[in-house]
């Protein structure tokens, strides 16, 4: 390919790529597959690198991160980035909408929409291609995010065909939702670290990240609502929305009522109590709603205080909140030795479920609240699903009530607690003695996620603990019949079950013995990155940190706590005996040589008779190649793998559900 060729095939392979971007993330339509659409981006990648030199910083490349930011610049905003005045009274927007009336020229059209809980941003575009990106800050000016915020799929890097003006400003909210938010927390749980407290703040926190791959994982999403330009748009704020909807952006939905145009105090009722009753439904965090002045001359007519403007307002939503008495305060402590506090409640009705007990995340968050036992706390449900302390009724408290003291010794076994450095969690450092730490180890060492024991659960691993028979994971593999069954609830068929599933665990993958080892922030996928890059145990155990961080998605604190874990005798020697026990500890040989990441992301169902492989061997083919097999067709498959004789229901649910459908030939080609 010549330089010519080159540049014109990136050309048309970005546009491509943003075009399919947008029909996948913002309109929920898309128009080819996961797959096509990787390889695509895959050419793209490659053609860049051949030839940097027509590399567009807006090119769709961009979107899985990569860049790093050292220190965001400070950017003083072209226009400042107000707040709004709000209220919690519906009787003050009525204040409002009679006092603006009355200063307005001429009747009075309303905007209404949602106000979503996140992140405020100002991009800024110059001749349809994203210029920069900027937090709020101060309101005069904020911070340059601009690489993190280009790896936000629904944020166009470059603007579709359009009367928008050369140089402009949009504004919105970027937020974290929901389902990735839980998501997001049950990954750190599984690799044993602290949870984030809420997806407001996580999103904030996610942007604020030097590695913009990291964000680039992290899924947040954005509205858009509000553009500013020195040349005129449109004569009302509904018109320019919707205008930059047709540019490609994210803007909220008006045939599901996320915004319209209302005329009368009852209209505007309407949409506070529509939202009110069904907010809980949207799949991210609103707060309330803003109502705007519709059209830009009466906006402009009405203008602005020092800090807001007087031609909209935010009506914002009562959290689900109820006081109640905090008995006391107990310490969790988790399988990495985390110690959770957790507020012991008098039982109190709140969003139709029964709360005794409420999170309070750490030490700095009950000095934070200012906490004694005995006051009466606010108790709040908000998107999470474990309710939270937000304050204390100072009026009710006890004068005589003595100051909190936070534990210092772990509540199980008595050890000194640790605080590393900038973390905000307390530690139990007793690793080997603390039996939560111990129990909890076992748990997550026999999880479905990691070796799936069959025959054996949590409680029975309380027991075993209990009996004295096992002190860690190495422990299972030498439990005998005969030391079981005269145990308590073992009758023989259970104890076979366990002991015939202890013994199928000896087959389970390398990386996920590498997961059920519970080494800190050795999640799931990074246990399968670990073990993908280095292929055995003892690669990884010889590895040096610069080695470590040297793997794609594996940061510094992963390192570090890799090499940390290896450097304890007592690991290594739990190791020796998980070997010797037979437990997978590489990839054999065989695996290794045909390995790729080729369907990686990619779900496939088989379904019917093959000319040149049997089902089996297909199973294995997309393992091997980083797919994942699953029996039935749903929403989140990938591609039905259509042979011979293959059903007419599954192939009638395949098209209903648009899941493509392949052929043998056609899935040999993509692995090839
Ligand atoms: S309009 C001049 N519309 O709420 C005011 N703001 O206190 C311009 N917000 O930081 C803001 N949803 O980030 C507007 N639909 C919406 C909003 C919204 C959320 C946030 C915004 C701002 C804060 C205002």
């Amino acid at each position: 390919m010549n330089e010519a060729q080159a540049k014109q095939r990136i050309q048309a392979l970005t546009s491509e790529l943003e075009e399919h971007n947008h029909r996948y993330y913002v309109l929920n339509d898309p128009s080819i597959s996961d797959f096509a659409f990787d390889q695509l981006l895959k050419e793209l990648e490659q053609l860049e690198l051949q030839f940097p030199e027509f590399a567009d910083s807006n090119s769709p490349t961009k979107r899985v991160g990569g860049d790093i930011t050292k220190k965001f610049a400070s950017v003083v905003h072209d226009f400042p980035m107000l707040s709004l005045s709000n209220t919690y009274s519906k009787e003050e927007i009525i204040d409002w909408e009679t006092r603006i009336r009355k200063i307005a020229d001429g009747e009075l059209e309303y905007a209404c929409e949602l106000k979503y809980d996140g992140v405020a941003i100002g991009i800024r575009y110059v001749n349809g291609a994203l210029d920069r990106a900027v937090t709020r800050g101060d309101g005069s000016k904020g911070e340059e995010i601009t690489a993190n915020v280009k790896t936000i799929r629904t944020i166009p890097l470059k603007l579709r065909a359009g009367d928008y003006p050369e140089d402009f400003e949009i504004r919105g909210e970027i937020f974290y939702p929901l389902k990735k938010f839980q998501k997001l927390n049950e990954e750190r749980s599984d690799a044993g670290e602290a949870l984030f407290a809420n997806p407001r703040n996580t999103a904030s926190g996610t942007l604020k990240m030097q590695d913009s791959a990291v964000v680039a994982s992290r899924g947040l999403d954005c509205y858009l609502y509000g553009v500013y330009s020195k040349a005129s748009i449109a004569e009302d704020h509904f018109t320019s929305v919707d205008k930059a909807g047709k540019w490609g952006f994210k803007i909220p939905d008006a045939a599901a009522n996320m915004i319209r145009t209302c005329r009368t105090v009852d209209e505007l009722m309407e949409f506070i109590n529509y939202w009110d009753a069904h907010r809980h439904g949207l799949g991210f965090e609103i707060d309330g709603i803003v109502i705007k002045v519709n059209n830009y001359r009466q906006q402009e007519e009405l203008g602005y205080t020092a800090k807001s403007p007087r031609w909209a307002i935010a009506y914002k939503f009562k959290a689900a909140e109820v006081t109640t008495k905090l008995e006391s305060v107990t310490y969790q402590v988790g399988r990495t030795g985390a110690i959770t506090p957790v507020a012991n409640l008098s039982p109190v009705l709140l969003a139709g479920t029964t709360v005794k007990r409420a999170s309070l995340h750490n030490a700095d968050q009950i000095a934070k609240l200012d906490l004694r036992i005995g006051d009466e706390v606010y108790v709040e449900k908000g998107g999470e699903i474990i309710p939270k302390v937000t304050s204390v009724d100072m009026q009710k408290r006890d004068p005589n009530a003595p100051a909190f003291s936070y534990i210092s010794a772990c509540p199980e076994c008595g050890t000194e607690l640790i605080r590393r450095e900038g973390e905000a969690q307390h530690y139990c450092p007793n690793e080997t003695g603390c039996p939560p730490q111990i129990k909890g180890r076992m748990q997550h060492f026999i999880s479905r996620k990691a070796m799936d024991i069959e025959g054996l659960g949590a409680e029975t691993i309380d027991q075993l603990h209990e009996e004295g028979l096992v002190h860690n994971m190495a422990d299972l593999y030498d439990l005998q019949r005969t030391q079981l069954l005269p145990l308590e609830r073992m009758a023989e068929k259970s104890v076979d079950n366990m002991l015939a599933g202890i013994e199928a665990s000896k087959e389970v993958p390398f990386e996920r013995v590498l997961f059920a080892l519970g080494i800190r922030y050795v999640g799931e996928t990074v246990a399968k990155k670990l073990a993908r890059y280095f292929h055995s145990l003892e690669a990884i155990k010889r590895a040096a940190l610069e080695e470590l961080v040297a793997v794609d998605e594996i940061g510094q604190r992963i390192a570090e706590s890799v090499v940390d874990y290896f450097e304890r005798e007592e690991h290594i020697q739990l190791v020796d005996r998980l070997v010797d026990a037979g437990l997978q500890f590489s990839i054999p040989e065989d695996q290794l040589a045909d390995q790729t990441d080729k369907l990686e992301g990619n779900s496939f169902v088989i379904s019917g008779v093959f000319e040149r492989h049997s089902r089996d061997e297909l199973k294995e083919l997309i393992e091997k190649n980083g797919g994942k097999n699953t029996v039935s067709v749903s929403g989140k498959t990938n591609f039905l793998l259509a042979g011979e004789g293959m059903g007419p229901s599954k192939r009638e649910k395949a098209e209903k559900l648009g899941v493509q459908i392949i052929s043998e030939s056609e899935f040999e080609a993509m692995i090839a």
